[in-house]
């Protein structure tokens, strides 16, 4: 949630009309205030269920912003953990807060990594790329694990066509797509362009293995399905 310590609206506006990358940069200082970093209860969920899969050797969180995800990566590895993300604002944060981590200033369209990881993750980014450039994300991740690696994040369940979020994802989504028509550069942020079908018909594409396991503490929907999945990437290969 926000916070009265978290930006103003007027800083929002500035943020939300800059570039991903500088609308970052500016944001970094109060982003622990705000509710777009991962909550602790996502990175725990997530943690819980990748721990029986583990340990794992090295780890990377991708689009790592102020190091949130370090509470999820760091006790399931046994080796170094990085972090990847093109926000230098975002980047020293995270130093700031996880001097023992490796931080890498990359765009994740283009990882500069090989065989370099056994565990990767990735929290509340997916939405900062188009359809279209998930590919290059996917296959940089699976160039950037060892054989036998995992790539694994959370996805939430779309909210039901009745409910007041879904209308707010959308009215949000149609005012990003306007304001990216009108305005340059581009601030690429879309809550309904990762839907589980076309992320998971991406991941196989790039060479992965995919299954998908309920997040059980964060919750069913009225409907009992699952409020939030974790998907789980392997990559071929390994003992
Ligand atoms: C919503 S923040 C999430 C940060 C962190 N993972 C968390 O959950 O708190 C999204 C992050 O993705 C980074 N990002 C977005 N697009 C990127 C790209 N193409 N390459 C590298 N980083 C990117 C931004 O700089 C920002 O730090």
């Amino acid at each position: 949630m926000f916070s009265p310590q978290g930006p103003s609206p007027r800083e929002l506006a500035i943020q939300a009309m800059s570039s991903v990358e500088h609308g970052y940069d500016l944001l970094a200082p109060k982003f622990d205030r705000t509710p777009f970093r991962t909550p602790d209860g996502i990175l725990d969920a997530t943690a819980g269920a990748l721990r029986p899969l583990g340990p794992f050797g090295d780890g990377l969180d991708v689009c790592c912003g102020t190091g949130a995800g370090m509470r999820a990566l760091r006790p399931l590895c046994r080796g170094r953990v990085a972090g990847v993300d093109f926000s230098t604002g975002m980047l020293a944060r995270a130093r700031g807060a996880h001097p023992d981590a490796e931080w890498v200033r990359a765009d994740v369209r283009a990882l500069p990594f090989a065989g370099a990881f056994d565990l990767a993750v990735t929290f509340g980014a997916l939405g900062h790329l188009l359809p279209a450039e998930r590919p290059a994300l996917f296959a940089g991740v699976h160039r950037a694990l060892r054989p036998g690696g995992l790539f694994a994040f959370p996805l939430g369940a779309p909210p039901p066509l009745a409910s007041g979020w879904y209308w707010a994802l959308l009215g949000f989504d149609a005012a990003m797509r306007v304001r990216n028509a009108l305005w340059r550069p581009p601030f690429v942020m879309y809550y309904r362009t990762c839907p589980l079908s076309a992320v998971r018909d991406d991941l196989a594409a790039a060479g992965f293995t995919v299954t998908t396991t309920p997040l059980a503490p964060l919750g069913r929907r009225q409907d009992d399905s699952p409020r939030y999945r974790l998907v789980l990437a392997r990559k071929p290969g390994g003992s």
